[in-house]
């Protein structure tokens, strides 16, 4: 594409766009028509149907530091005696879901995310792990992920992880630039990250995989090619190559910095088009919409068998659709409802304490919903509807069909049949693709900010 149709393109379509991690996004929840007895059905009945099986997303907010770019949902402190109660609400939740669900439970997967899981020392993220296992199955394939960032990470805690069974690892990387580290506030050297790198793979855990972020703050072309030559030293199996998401009107702290020191619109892409061709040049392939594995990764395996899902944790390989969330802002996901826990983490405490299930919001999805939520997901995970688009006459079909001709002028799609399938232009703004089948954007102004822009 020459410079100037990239710019015009840009302009079209780099609009604030949801993640899709969930249908409906978080924001268009309806909380009026939310219950939560009907929820509890649902939880209930996707339980059944899953023969029992479930996955388990665990939010452990504690940083010791802040690093300004993170949207994350995260609570600062030094103070370590946060840690006992935090755990003891997290596993007395457990105890609530434990008493809902009619029958044995078998843990598919367990994923402990942040914050900084490794804020919390070894014991105490060993009571967690017990805790929650006491008198469940634990399946002989069973995935349990970490994301740790090494500057908070010892060998022993990798060491207890690994005993406990935990198997793969994210490693927090984003950017090994002193520019850019300086700018975020997270100084962290390669020595250190390849120490964890090393020992992770050392211990035996299968996957080892590095989270990289384009459009930070100070970043630059070359910084992220020199990033990504100290990366292929480390031969991680799957590289995350997140897109920036600059809110800074739901993460403050992310006014630290001018808005001049954030590569946007056509800097972005170029970032984005020179680490992704790297990424590929390195052997890895490109799977999803921000993900590269290498050719043999469960991820990449899942991708050519059609069986590559997506949840809030992003892309998985589990096609386990019972995600119970717990912790402070952790979302649970029945396939038909979607609730969210409290974010403040006293609120949160204080409410299980009282017996209550924690939640602040939630959805229940109606027909029309999950059509539109299979029919999306299968766009995002196969980069092709395996649903035909008449299934979505119920829905706004005249709407969608006037954009698909305008998807297609553009390069992003081709219509074979009753099918769509993504061109690699519209791999790269699948969001955008998929946002068409989004009723919920109907009367929206895409250009007033409540999700982060495509790139
Ligand atoms: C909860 S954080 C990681 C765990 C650990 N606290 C760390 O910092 O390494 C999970 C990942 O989210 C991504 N992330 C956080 N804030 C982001 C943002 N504003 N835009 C894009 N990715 C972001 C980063 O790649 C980060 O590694
Ligand atoms: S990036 Fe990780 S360590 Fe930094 S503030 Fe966010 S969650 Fe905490």
């Amino acid at each position: 594409m020459q410079m100037d149709s990239t710019t015009t393109f840009l302009d079209k379509y780099n609009q604030s766009v949801p993640r899709y991690t969930s249908y409906p996004s978080v924001p268009f929840w309806n909380q009026e028509r939310f219950d939560v007895a009907e929820w509890k059905f649902r939880l209930n009945k996707t339980f059944i149907n899953q023969s029992g099986e479930v996955s388990l997303y665990i939010h452990l907010p504690f940083c010791e530091d802040l690093c300004t770019y993170c949207a994350c949902n995260k609570r600062i402190t030094k103070n370590h005696a946060v840690e006992g109660p935090y755990i003891e609400a997290v596993i007395k939740e457990w105890s609530f879901y434990r008493h809902l669900l009619t029958g044995p439970v078998v843990i598919k997967e367990i994923h402990l995310g942040g914050g900084t899981p490794t804020f919390f020392s070894p014991d105490h993220l060993r009571q967690l792990i017990n805790g929650i296992t006491e008198g469940c199955t634990v399946s002989e394939e069973h995935e349990f992920s970490v994301e740790v960032h090494p500057n908070y990470t010892t060998d022993l805690h990798l060491e207890t992880l690994r005993a406990l069974g935990f198997n793969r690892i994210s490693i927090g990387v984003q950017d090994f630039d002193p520019v850019v580290q300086g700018l975020i506030n997270r100084i962290q050297t390669f020595q250190q990250t390849a120490h964890v790198f090393q020992k992770a793979r050392e211990m035996g855990f299968k996957g080892v995989n590095i989270d990289l972020v384009y459009g930070l703050p100070g970043q630059t072309e070359e910084g992220i090619s020199r990033t990504l030559k100290k990366v292929e030293v480390l031969r991680p199996d799957r590289i995350a190559f997140y897109s920036y998401a600059h809110v800074p009107w739901k993460s403050k702290v992310q006014r630290r910095y001018n808005d001049e020191d954030v590569p946007q619109g056509l800097r972005k892409w170029h970032m984005y088009r020179r680490g992704r061709q790297e990424l590929l040049e390195m052997g890895y392939q490109a799977v999803g919409m921000d993900h590269f594995a290498r050719k043999e990764d469960k991820l990449m395996c899942a991708f050519r068998r059609g069986e590559l899902h997506r949840n809030f944790m992003g892309y998985t390989t589990s096609s386990n659709l019972l995600m119970i969330g717990l912790g402070a802002s952790a979302i649970t996901d029945t396939w038909s409802a979607f609730s969210q826990n409290e974010r403040v983490v006293e609120i949160y405490q204080d409410k299980v304490r009282n017996g209550e299930f924690p939640i602040a919001a939630g959805h229940l999805l109606s027909r029309r919903d999950m059509v539109i939520r299979r029919f999306i997901l299968s766009l995002m995970c196969n980069d092709q509807s395996n649903i035909p688009f008449s299934e979505l006459r119920e829905a706004h079909i005249d709407y969608i069909l006037d954009k698909i001709p305008l998807l297609e002028e553009d390069g992003l799609i081709q219509v074979v049949g009753d099918k769509i399938q993504l061109l690699p232009l519209g791999r790269m703004f699948v969001r955008n693709v998929v946002a068409i089948f989004d009723e919920y954007l109907l009367d929206r102004d895409m250009n007033v900010p409540i999700f982060s822009r495509a790139i």
